[in-house]
């Protein structure tokens, strides 16, 4: 690149990101995920490091981003907020642990803690009162917005613990809770209002008010992270920290303190899932080093302190624009809305299509083409829209209407009372539908027949070779083996595995079927109680319903199926192929051997050989008994890679061994 074009480029990013830094702190509608943003900031962090003729005084690199609003008192921080320096990845969290190993030379520990994602706040305590709580604002000043935090619970109005030095400063975290947030977002599109697009806009823009009382409704949380004062109670972060919880303020159980990088890595890994479980955002961890004296000696940055850094999870929520509305027909015949998007970054992977549930939601976030939407990967793999920037809707955009008719067969759609999705009703001639049901039944859960994909289903389906599941079990190889992309191996594959599906036992049968609502567990239910399929076609809505676990909906869905003269017929012609259909006679199938008899067993981790579900079953094959907590009654944990940290603290607690999977595959003589 050309210097003038270097010069050209630095500028754009400045505007940009300041752009952004004002959408973010000070409007809380912000346009991009802060992963979007980092990108911005490191392309205009690295140019100026290469040009360093380039760097002037008030660059967003040099800067915080300034929360300050004109309606609040600004006041001056006793001790300036600062940033933090951030990474996405190991290999540069591995490189701050050697920078920091260079300057102290002794060694390290360090204190994980989650980084949460909220507004953040500064409390002053005089004498064991709150005197002043200030939002970060520039770093140097900030927002005094005392009497809207007095109405937050979890801050303590005064303490009264002996021994907390006369004056000092808390910092943390101003929280929604989402079970909070979805409601308020509820109350908010009834109304007409825009909705927040996330919980940290929500405790930001609550932050804000003008009328506490308003603050008092929203249920606001504080999570403290950070204690200042001329004396501290102790020489390091991790006992400060505790002893402010015990005056009275919340510090989140996570934290943690990690004799070394390996041990921060196994943090990191196992709150990256573990954190869709509290109750609020977070967006990382803040790795800080512990000891106070050696934090001194590495001191800080224009910006940010050498002895922190925050580690964050790959954004999980993008914007981009809604391109159209398609509507798929699944198994079961319901209809999904999905919609389509302009190529997004999200989680490190392109995102182009994301789910929208059904029509509700299609009206909840009152959807118009080409609207700007926010995308989430939440636990789910396909990403969904959470909600709509509406100060990039264009007037004329047209608004997306649900479907009234199928749009694979033309079939007028149906609603049933009581559920959110339409389905279409022709659930014999509809082609997704039969599709949809031919997977399902070979899928790995139900008859697990392997070597046949979407594709070749398809290809069956459309060629005639296959036109419902009992069909399956008449497929030869001559058929197969002219199918593109199919050989003489894979169809011999396909046949044998065909054959042995005939031994699946009777209740992953029953779940094969893909009767509405009978998924694994109900299949289980059902096959304990009616042991037979004959039975279980000869029962009743009264007689299923007297079942725990099945409710009418279930039960009306199960007598709807057997009462249908074409499932009937599919059933005999699968008895004939001799599928078990009973229950009778099958413990010498479901119970392989008793090596595991009497044991209780935890699972935890990954493994390699097979999948948790599948060791789930060996167990109770094998005569043990799966569980999903450690106690004193737990036999022992089979313990996967990376396994779940408390798991692993309480088996050490208690002294219950950990198994590994090759260890585990021993004692089931495999
Ligand atoms: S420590 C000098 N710890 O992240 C150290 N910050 O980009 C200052 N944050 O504005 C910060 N959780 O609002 C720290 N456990 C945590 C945090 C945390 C969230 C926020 C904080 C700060 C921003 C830094």
């Amino acid at each position: 690149m050309k210097k003038s074009e270097v010069k050209a480029r630095i500028d754009i990013l400045r505007k940009e990101i300041e752009e952004h830094n004002n959408r973010y702190f000070v409007l809380n509608q912000p346009s991009i995920s802060d992963y979007e943003y980092d990108i911005l900031l490191n392309e205009l962090n690295t140019l100026e490091k290469k040009f360093p003729e380039f760097i002037i005084e008030n660059s967003p690199t040099k800067q915080v981003g300034s929360d300050i609003t004109k309606e609040f008192k600004q006041f001056e921080h006793t001790y300036p907020m600062l940033s933090l320096g951030n990474t996405y990845s190991e290999e540069e969290l591995r490189e701050f642990d050697n920078r920091i190993y260079k300057t102290i030379s002794q060694s390290i520990e360090y204190v994980c803690e989650s980084k949460f994602d909220g507004a953040s706040i500064s409390l002053t305590y005089r004498n064991g009162s709150l005197f002043r709580a200030i939002t970060r604002g520039d770093g140097n000043k900030g927002d005094d917005v005392t009497s809207n935090v007095k109405t937050i619970k979890s801050i303590p109005l005064r303490i009264t613990c002996k021994g907390i030095p006369s004056e000092f400063v808390i910092r943390g975290e101003i929280l929604m809770p989402r079970a909070v947030f979805n409601r308020l977002n509820d109350e908010r599109i009834k109304a007409e209002i825009t909705p927040f697009a996330n919980p940290r806009n929500a405790a930001a823009g609550t932050l804000k008010l003008l009328d506490p009382r308003i603050v008092a409704s929203r249920s606001l949380d504080c999570m403290v992270y950070f204690l200042l004062a001329e004396e501290l109670p102790h020489n390091n972060h991790y006992d400060n920290l505790k002893e402010a919880a015990g005056w009275g303020f919340n510090v989140a159980e996570s934290i943690r303190l990690c004799k070394n990088i390996d041990e921060v890595i196994h943090f990191i890994t196992y709150w990256e899932s573990e954190r869709k479980n509290l109750p609020y955002d977070t967006d990382g961890v803040v790795i800080k080093v512990n000891s106070l004296s050696q934090q001194r000696d590495l001191g800080y940055t224009a910006k940010s302190p050498r002895w922190a850094i925050a580690y964050k999870y790959k954004a999980e929520e993008a914007t981009t624009r809604l391109l159209s509305v398609t509507f798929q027909v699944g198994r079961t015949g319901a209809v999904t809305p999905v919609a389509n998007l302009e190529p997004v970054l999200l989680s490190g992977s392109t995102v182009k299509r994301a789910t929208l549930h059904n029509e509700d939601q299609i009206a909840l976030l009152d959807l118009h083409l080409n609207d700007m939407v926010y995308v989430e990967k939440g636990g789910e793999i396909i990403p969904k829209i959470v909600g709509v920037d509406h100060s990039y809707r264009n007037e004329n955009s047209k608004k997306i209407v649900f479907i009234s008719n199928c749009p694979e067969c033309g079939t007028a759609l149906i609603k049933n009372e009581g559920e959110a999705n339409y389905f279409c009703p022709n659930y014999l001639h509809c082609p997704p539908q039969i599709k949809g049901r031919i997977e399902h039944f070979i899928s790995r859960k139900a008859m697990n027949i392997d070597g046949l994909g979407e594709e070749t289903i398809d290809l069956l389906f459309n060629k005639n070779l296959v036109k419902n599941i009992s069909d399956l079990y008449d497929l030869r190889m001559d058929q197969l083996v002219p199918l593109e992309r199919l050989g003489e191996k894979s169809a011999a594959h396909i046949i044998k595995s065909i054959r042995e599906s005939i031994d699946t036992p009777y209740y992953r049968v029953l779940f094969a079927l893909g009767i509405r609502h009978v998924g694994e567990t109900v299949a289980k239910t059902i096959s304990s109680r009616f042991r037979t399929i004959d039975d279980l076609i000869s029962a009743g809505a009264e007689q299923l319903t007297s079942v725990n676990e099945i409710g009418p909906k279930i039960a009306a869905s199960i007598v709807a199926y057997f009462s249908d003269e074409d499932n009937l017929e599919m059933i005999k012609k699968l008895k004939s192929t001799g599928i078990r259909f009973s229950a009778k006679d099958e413990s010498n199938i479901t119970r392989t051997d008793n090596s595991l008899y009497g044991k209780i067993i935890v699972i935890s981790g990954v493994f390699l050989e097979h999948s948790r579900d599948e060791y789930k079953e060996i167990i109770e094959r094998n005569g043990g008994k799966n569980s999903t907590s450690v106690s004193g009654n737990t036999s022992f944990i089979l313990a996967g890679e990376n396994m779940g940290q408390s798991k692993k603290e309480k088996a050490d607690e208690l002294g219950v061994p950990l198994i590994t999977e090759s260890e585990f595959l021993k004692i089931i003589g495999k």
